[in-house]
C-alpha cells in the first residue's frame, strides 16, 4: 500500500522547504517535487506543515504510586499522545527486587496494548554489586537508558556514590544516564517540619522542595558525570539556576543534556495555591516566572536538548467516574491528598498538549522557531535516544512517522479535546492556533481529524541503539 503526500511543507530540525512524500508500506521512500505513483492514496496537503511524528521522551504510563495509578495506560496514554501529533513515547520501567528482566518483561505485559512506538527507559533504584553487573544485560533487551534519582529518599534515591559508579557503568557500555536532580535530604527535613507545623496544603509541595536543590543537583550530576566521563541527561529542569549549571558544564565541554516539560515553561508555584492546586502538583514542582523565562531562554538559545512531558496523569476527583470510549471509569487521584500535600499523587497530565501547546505559545510568540520546534519534540530525542534515523527524520528509508499540521486550526483547547484519561486539562480554554491533521504511525494513518484510526496492539517496542551526545 502507498500513500502520497502532496503540495506540503516540511518542516524538519534543519530545513522548511515544499515537497512531495512517498509512503510504501511502513517508510517513506521517496521525497521530492512532483512525485508520482500508478495507485497511491493521494493526500493534497497544500497549505499544511509536514513534520516527523513527535517522540516524548519522558512519559509515566501505568505507573503505582501511592496507593493508585497513574491514570493513563499504555493504550489509552498512546491514543492521547497521538492525537497530538506524537508518535513514540519513552516510559519508565519500576524496578522490582527480582532484577531487570523480571521487570522489564512486567512492564512489556502492560505496554501489549500499546498503541504507538515506545521503548523503555530503566529506573536504577537500587544499586549492589549484583545490579552492577547486570546493567549490560539492559543493552541487549533494546534499552540504553538508566534514570536516577537524587530525591525520594527512602524510595527511590540511590546514594551518589553509586551513582558515579553506575555512570562509570554506562561509560563503559555506551549508555546514557538520565537524572531526577533535586535534594532529596533538604526535602525531606522541610517536609517533617511542615507536617509537624501543620502545614498539609498542596502550596507547601513547592515550599519543601527549593529550586537551590534542584540547581545545586543538576550541578552534582554534571560534575559527577564529568568524573566519570560519561554523558547525561537531566530530566523536567524547572529551575533558571538549572539552565545556567547546564550552560556552565557545556561550556567546559561536560556532556550534559537537558529537557524541559511545558509545565515549568507556562506556569508557576502560585497554581499551587488555587483551590484546585492540587492539579498542579508534580516533582519538581513550577517555580517562578523568572524561571520561565530562563527556561525559554535555554530554547531559544540551544542550550536545552529536548521537551518531554514527564506525563504522569491522575484524576484531580477520582470519587467521580468520568467517560472514555463509552465507559465510567474513576481512578483513586489527587483527592487522596486532601487533607496532606504528601499523599497527592505527583504528576500531570500533557502527552497530547504537549506539541500543540508549544506550537501556539512557543512558535507563534517566538520564543522558538519552527526547526527548533520539530528538533525539541522529535529529532533530538530519536538522536539522543539511539533511533536517528529510524525516527524523528524526514528522509528515505525512515520509519512513515508523520504529521500533517493545519496551522490555520483554529481550537479552544481543553477536556473536550482531550484523550487523555483523566477529569481535567492545565490548558483549559487555551486558543490554539495550529493543530495536528493527520498522524501516521509507520504508513498507517492512525488520527484523521477527530477520528481515531488506531488500535490497542499497533505500537511497537523499539530496541534503541547508541545515542548521540547533543
Ligand atoms: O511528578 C512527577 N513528575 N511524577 C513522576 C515521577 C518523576 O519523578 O518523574
Ligand atoms: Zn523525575
Ligand atoms: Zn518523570
Amino acid at each position: 500500500m502507498a500513500t502520497l503526500i502532496k503540495n506540503g511543507t516540511l518542516i524538519t530540525a534543519s530545513d522548511t522547504f515544499q515537497s512531495d512524500i512517498l509512503i510504501e508500506g511502513e517508510i517513506i521512500v521517496q521525497i521530492g517535487k512532483d512525485l508520482t505513483h500508478p495507485s497511491a492514496d493521494v493526500i493534497d496537503a497544500t497549505g499544511k506543515l509536514i513534520m516527523p511524528g513527535g517522540i516524548d521522551p519522558h512519559v509515566h504510563l501505568d505507573l503505582p504510586m501511592f496507593d493508585t495509578v497513574s491514570s493513563d495506560d499504555h493504550y489509552t496514554g498512546h491514543k492521547a499522545a497521538a492525537f497530538g501529533g506524537t508518535t513514540t513515547a519513552m516510559d519508565f520501567v519500576v524496578l522490582e527486587h527480582e532484577g531487570f528482566k523480571y521487570s522489564v518483561d512486567l512492564w512489556m505485559e502492560k505496554a501489549a496494548k500499546a498503541a504507538i512506538d515506545y521503548s523503555f527507559h530503566m529506573n536504577l533504584t537500587q544499586f549492589s554489586d549484583k545490579i552492577a553487573k547486570e546493567i549490560p544485560s539492559l543493552m541487549e533487551m533494546g534499552i540504553q537508558t538508566l534514570k536516577v534519582f537524587t530525591a525520594y529518599n527512602g524510595r527511590l534515591r540511590i546514594d551518589d556514590g553509586s551513582i558515579f559508579k553506575a555512570l562509570r557503568i554506562a561509560k563503559e557500555n555506551g549508555m546514557l544516564m538520565m537524572a531526577h536532580c533535586e535534594n532529596g535530604d533538604v526535602i525531606e527535613t522541610l517536609v517533617q517540619q511542615a507536617l509537624a507545623d501543620g502545614h498539609t496544603d498542596p502550596e507547601w509541595h513547592a515550599l519543601t522542595r527549593p529550586s537551590w536543590g534542584a540547581v545545586e543537583a543538576t550541578l552534582r550530576m554534571a560534575a559527577m558525570a564529568e568524573q566519570a566521563d560519561s554523558p547525561v541527561y537531566i530530566v523536567h529542569m524547572n529551575a533558571g539556576g538549572e539552565v545556567d549549571m547546564l550552560r556552565y558544564a557545556r561550556e567546559r565541554g561536560v556532556k550534559v543534556m537537558g529537557e524541559t516539560c511545558p509545565q515549568y515553561l507556562f506556569f508557576t508555584e502560585d497554581a499551587l495555591s488555587r483551590e484546585d492546586g492540587s492539579k498542579w502538583i508534580c516533582s519538581p514542582p513550577m517555580r517562578t516566572e523568572m524561571d520561565n523565562a530562563r527556561l525559554w531562554q535555554g530554547l531559544h538559545d540551544g542550550t536545552l536538548q529536548t521537551i518531554g512531558t514527564d506525563h504522569c496523569p491522575f484524576f484531580f476527583d477520582g470519587t467521580q467516574p468520568i467517560v472514555y470510549e463509552g465507559k465510567e471509569i474513576a481512578i483513586a487521584g489527587k483527592e487522596l491528598g486532601k487533607y496532606n500535600f504528601t499523599k497527592i499523587p505527583n504528576g500531570l497530565p500533557g502527552i497530547q498538549d504537549r506539541m500543540p501547546i508549544l506550537w501556539t505559545y512557543g512558535v507563534q510568540t517566538g520564543h522558538i522557531t519552527p526547526n527548533q520546534f520539530v528538533a525539541y519534540m522529535s529529532t533530538n530525542p530519536a538522536k539522543i535516544f539511539g533511533l536517528y534515523p529510524r525516527k524523528g527524520a524526514l528522509v528515505p528509508g525512515a520509519d512513515a512517522d508523520i504529521v500533517i499540521w493545519d496551522p490555520e486550526k483554529r481550537v479552544k483547547h481543553g477536556i473536550a479535546q482531550s484523550h487523555q484519561r483523566t477529569d481535567y486539562n492545565l490548558y483549559e480554554g487555551w486558543e490554539l492556533a495550529g493543530y495536528p491533521e493527520k498522524v501516521f504511525l509507520r504508513g498507517k494513518l492512525i488520527v484523521d481529524g477527530d477520528k481515531w484510526l488506531g488500535k490497542s496492539g499497533d505500537g511497537q517496542f523499539l530496541k534503541r541503539g547508541i545515542g548521540e551526545i547533543l
